[in-house]
């Protein structure tokens, strides 16, 4: 019994919220380690679709206990909304909620600074999701921060805040030509916030720790992607926090050797939402028929994704760094009706043919993809739910990307709904081996 890692292996659109969704039915504890309202986390039963941005999608599993770590910075506003919307569902977060005392709020002056900041970059803006990430982080990283903890005390709250927002509104005022915030209403709603979340408030590393000492199996839920990542992705263009593996055990407070499956979640093709280099981009028909077909607007802003081919330079890079031990492989279906699929397995750069990912962007974006293509499939995927029950071209591409990754393919997504998977009980063939199609 121990960790297993759910991590967007790129740049974070992956079909996560599913994912977690089915796996979190074997599980006892499903933890969130990094992140915040910026993540959107979709599950469709029938023809109901709900989006998570904050709480576990395992919350949707009466059995299992839901965490948000220390790695998580909250935003009251939308925690409490999301509490709201799984109540109305009919679902109970008493006692199944854990919010770590430690994880850094997110402050109106967050979103402010950060909408500011990303208008006066105008053209190298990075696209943020406007909430409050990155400005929430620094103040961590800069040791300002206000943590859940700090509502406990109101009067060091009230000492903190008003610090804080006297600095902030001079920031707001004098460099970004914007307007301050009152402080008095600020504190009234944080005290305010402070007793509708008190009950859910715990130290959920000492939870999580004994968890794993009785023998518990947790899902450790990254949000983003790989390609996102503060230190490993395409930075500057990235968010401001680690969803790769080691996010996991700094934002949860469990050890590595705890870790016991890394599971990287692969959308059939690649969406990037916001700005920054994307090599296999495709600006034509074909994206924009991956756009309408899989639904591709980002789920947190409504944004339309940039769709493109699979990148497998980037998607070694990823298991490479995450030590991804299984693969989820989402949204197959979105491909059939294309006459040919493409697959990009190297760079060229400088007349030169490389398979390392440059995550440095000076190189990135000047890098030309090379690819193999494959035939398509034109046959109705969605029911498919055995290997055998997909077409010959669609086992081809999945068998191309196992072995080119060297990781075993643990399902395959089909549709949007929970029963359109095909798993590896139904499909052992999925298992790294040198021979397949
Ligand atoms: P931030 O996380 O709001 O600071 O945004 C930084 C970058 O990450 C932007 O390009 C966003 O579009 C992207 N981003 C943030 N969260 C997600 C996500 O959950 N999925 C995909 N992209 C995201």
């Amino acid at each position: 019994m121990g960790v297993n890692v759910i991590i967007g292996a790129q740049w974070g659109d992956e079909g996560k919220g599913k994912i977690v969704d089915l796996l979190s039915a074997n599980v006892d504890i499903v933890a969130r380690y990094q992140g915040g309202a910026n993540a959107g986390h979709t599950i469709c039963w029938g023809d109901e679709t709900f989006v998570l941005h904050l709480v576990p999608s395992g919350i949707f599993h009466e059995h299992a206990t839901c965490v948000i770590g220390n790695g998580v910075v909250l935003d009251p506003v939308a925690i409490m909304e999301e509490i709201r919307m799984i109540r109305d569902l009919g679902y109970d977060v008493d006692g199944r909620l854990l919010i770590s005392h430690n994880a850094h709020l997110i402050m109106p002056y967050h979103k402010r600074i950060e909408e500011a900041r990303e208008r006066m970059r105008d053209s190298s803006a990075i696209g943020t999701t406007g909430r409050g990430i990155g400005p929430a982080y620094m103040d961590k990283f800069a040791r300002t921060g206000i943590r859940v903890v700090d509502l406990l005390d109101r009067d060091t709250l009230r000492r903190k805040l008003k610090r804080a927002i006297e600095e902030k509104n001079a920031v707001l005022r004098g460099v970004y030509d914007a307007d301050g915030l009152d402080v008095e209403r600020i504190i009234e709603e944080y005290v305010e916030f402070d007793q509708l979340i008190d009950p859910f408030v715990t130290d959920t590393s000492q939870y999580l720790g004994q968890a794993l000492r009785a023998g518990k199996r947790i899902l450790a839920e990254g949000a983003q992607g790989s390609l996102l990542d503060v230190d490993f992705g395409t930075y500057p263009f990235v968010t401001s926090s680690h969803p790769t593996v080691g996010g996991c055990c700094t934002g949860l407070g469990v050890p590595p050797t705890a870790v016991d499956t890394v599971t990287g979640i692969v959308k059939a093709y690649s969406t990037r939402v916001g700005n920054g280099p994307f090599p296999t981009e495709l600006d034509d028909a074909t994206g924009e028929r991956l756009r309408q077909a899989g639904g591709e607007f980002g789920a947190t802003t409504g944004r339309p994704r940039r769709c493109g081919w699979l990148d497998l330079v980037a998607l070694r890079y990823a298991s490479m760094i995450n030590g991804l031990t299984e693969l989820a492989i989402t949204k197959l279906d979105v491909l059939t009706g294309l006459d040919e699929l493409k697959v990009c397995t190297a760079y060229r750069y400088d007349g030169k043919e490389t398979t390392r990912f440059p995550s440095e962007v000076q190189t990135l974006e000047k890098v030309e993809p090379a690819y193999v293509s494959f035939e398509g499939w034109s046959e109705d995927i969605t029911g498919a739910r055995r290997m055998d029950d997909l077409p010959q071209a669609a086992r081809r591409y999945v068998r191309f990307l196992r072995d080119a990754l060297g990781v075993r393919i643990s399902m395959i997504s089909t549709g949007p709904r929970r029963d359109q998977i095909v798993s590896e009980e139904a499909a052992p063939a999925f298992s790294v081996s040198t021979g397949g199609e």
